[in-house]
């Protein structure tokens, strides 16, 4: 019994890769039962030997995981993180949006029988730069590795990342695809590629500090640096990475290792154009200091195209020979349609209405859009009878209507729960 006791102990505090390896097979329920029943009090040698208490099951190191429908990634991910890490205290943290897939439920089963493991699940939201942030301040290792759920980024580099934050030779460790070593041929798509090195371009003529790489999702920092940046991050949109070197400034020391981006075995990318306009957004917030709310400058943008949109519908439907007052109905509809798809795409995107909860947003939205659409047309036809211009005309109804959108969206519509 004593020898059995103390092979447990020093499983718990030395050997964990092998832990990990039966952790993932659900071996580990009886080391859990007995660290619940209470168990480990009785077994001095663990506290003097381990240091305090379970020293050795305190993490060093928090993985922070985004996922969206990474259910058959979740698996494997813990298990070659239990290879890569041996050695290592660590622990993931899976911070999944409520994906349908299950992918919550999957790292739920792990955590059952793997303390390392534990999940996060956010309800109403998307984003993977707030589920980033929130997962990195539901933690408390002093060094936080971030990295995708879709086995694409390398997990063997981390223990080298560690060790350069360990040795405090920097504060930020990027893996980089674009440093010698470093490949990016996972990214697929000639598409792909181009999207991204746009966005490299971009982003390297606003950086305060050289990074070759800085649309990577692989990186790894200390703890009291992200915790003295959290509460200035945009956190909007894919940019995570980009969001804490901007807000930083100068004051970080940053390091790329190299990295190979592998190819996505199972589940989908999520990276779309939309992408592309919700990393500008970034840029332009930073580049406004953040005073004006990134939502209503997306707003703002989404109103304008709805009014030129406004205007086309309006311009066909004179040329198809409706009379004015059913071709600016027409054209209000068209814009109010468009308005309320580009910001459930945009500007709502983190909040983004599907399904059941589309069809009353898309409801309310018409519903308390029409008594705007009545203004819209009726100041609109009173200006075409005083013989202003159509266009004028138009634009000014549009105007009115597109004001009252705003308000009915931000409160009613999009209403954060
Ligand atoms: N929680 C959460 N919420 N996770 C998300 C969301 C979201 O809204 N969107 C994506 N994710 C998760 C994915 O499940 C995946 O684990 C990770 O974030 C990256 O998403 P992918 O959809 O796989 O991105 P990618 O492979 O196209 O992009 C990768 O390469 C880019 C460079 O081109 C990522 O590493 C990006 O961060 C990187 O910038
Ligand atoms: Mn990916």
């Amino acid at each position: 019994m004593a020898d059995l006791e103390a092979m447990a102990d020093r499983k718990e505090t030395g050997d964990r890769a092998e832990a990990g390896d039966r952790a993932v097979t659900g071996d580990r329920a009886e080391a859990g039962d007995r660290a619940v029943t209470g168990d480990r009090a009785a077994t001095g040698d663990r506290d003097t030997g381990a240091g305090v208490g379970a020293a050795a099951a305190v993490p060093v190191l928090s993985v922070v995981v985004p996922c969206y429908n990474e259910r058959q990634n979740v698996a494997p991910l813990v298990a070659r993180l239990a290879v890569a890490l041996s050695g290592h205290p660590w622990e993931v943290v899976f911070v999944d949006d409520d994906s349908p897939d299950g992918t919550a439920a999957e790292a739920r089963r792990i955590a059952a029988t793997d303390p390392r493991v534990r999940c996060l699940r956010r309800i109403g939201r998307r984003g993977l730069a707030s589920a980033v942030i929130e997962g990195a301040l539901s933690s408390s290792a002093p060094f936080i590795a971030v990295m995708d759920g879709d086995l694409q980024h390398d997990e063997t580099r981390l223990a080298d990342m560690l060790a350069v934050l360990a040795q405090d030779q920097a504060d930020l460790v990027v893996g980089s695809r674009h440093v010698a070593g470093g490949d990016a041929s996972g990214l697929g798509s000639g598409f792909r590629h181009l999207l991204s090195e746009q966005g490299i371009r971009l982003a390297q003529a606003v950086l305060p500090v050289p990074l070759s790489d800085p649309m990577s999702g692989f990186f790894m920092l200390r703890r009291d640096r992200f915790e003295a940046l959290a509460p200035r991050l945009t956190a909007a949109g894919f940019k995570i990475l980009l969001d804490l070197v901007l807000t930083a400034g100068r004051g970080l020391r940053v390091r790329e290792l190299p990295m190979v981006f592998r190819e996505r075995v199972a589940g989908q990318s999520k990276l779309d154009v939309l992408v592309l306009v919700q990393f500008a957004g970034l840029l332009l917030d930073k580049a406004l200091g953040g005073v004006v709310p990134l939502r209503f400058v997306s707003f703002a943008l989404v109103g304008g195209v709805g009014v030129a949109v406004h205007l086309a519908t309006l311009f066909l439907a004179r040329q198809a020979g409706f009379d004015f007052g059913v071709a600016q109905g027409l054209a209000t509809l068209v814009a109010m349609l468009a308005n309320f798809q580009l910001n459930n795409q945009i500007t709502y995107r983190d909040q983004r209405l599907r399904g059941a909860a589309l069809v009353r947003g898309l409801a309310l939205f018409l519903l308390f859009c029409g008594v705007g659409a009545i203004a819209n047309i009726g100041i609109a036809r009173q200006l075409y009878q005083e013989h202003t211009a159509w266009n004028l005309a138009g634009a000014a109804g549009a105007v009115v209507g597109v004001v009252w959108n705003y308000a009915i969206s931000a409160t009613l519509v999009w209403r954060t729960r």
